[in-house]
């Protein structure tokens, strides 16, 4: 049911925990399950030079936010907008249908991580829209 590479980054996640002061943080959760993933931005002149992730959830999105991570570091802001969750789903080889809507928290919590950036330093990131909720504020990721 599961490809490879999803089982691969579900077994080993991939720059799994927090940064410290990161420069963007995003909570997203999943209207469909209640799952929840947060993503962390490090970015220095525009490039993301670290980033992490905590996924409170199923193992698809564990595995696609593991992938999203690898996608989106050492790329520029505008490359890194175009890590949808299709290119997600891509990198995993594919998702089964049922768990397509999983991939969907990578994209959300990267653009969310993103918005908190712009936000934070007074700037606006071209074709970046606010995050639909953002629950940072709201929700703690139980350890
Ligand atoms: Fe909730 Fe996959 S079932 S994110």
């Amino acid at each position: 049911m599961y490809t490879k590479k999803v089982m691969d980054h579900f077994m080993n996640p991939r720059n799994m925990g927090e940064i410290e002061e990161a420069s963007g943080v995003g909570t997203v959760g999943n209207a469909k399950c209640g799952d929840i993933m947060r993503m962390y931005l490090q970015v220095e002149d525009d490039i993301i030079t670290d980033v992490k992730f905590k996924t409170f959830g199923c193992g698809a999105a564990i595995a696609t936010s593991s992938i999203a991570t690898e996608l989106v570091k050492g790329k520029t802001i505008e490359e890194a907008l175009k890590v949808t969750n299709k290119a997600v789903v891509e990198a995993l080889d594919g998702l089964p249908p049922v768990k397509v809507h999983c991939s969907l928290l990578a994209e959300e919590a990267l653009h969310a991580a993103l918005w908190d950036y712009a936000q934070k330093n007074h700037i606006k990131i071209e074709g970046l829209e606010p995050p639909k909720k953002d629950i940072n504020e709201e929700e703690e990721i139980k350890e």
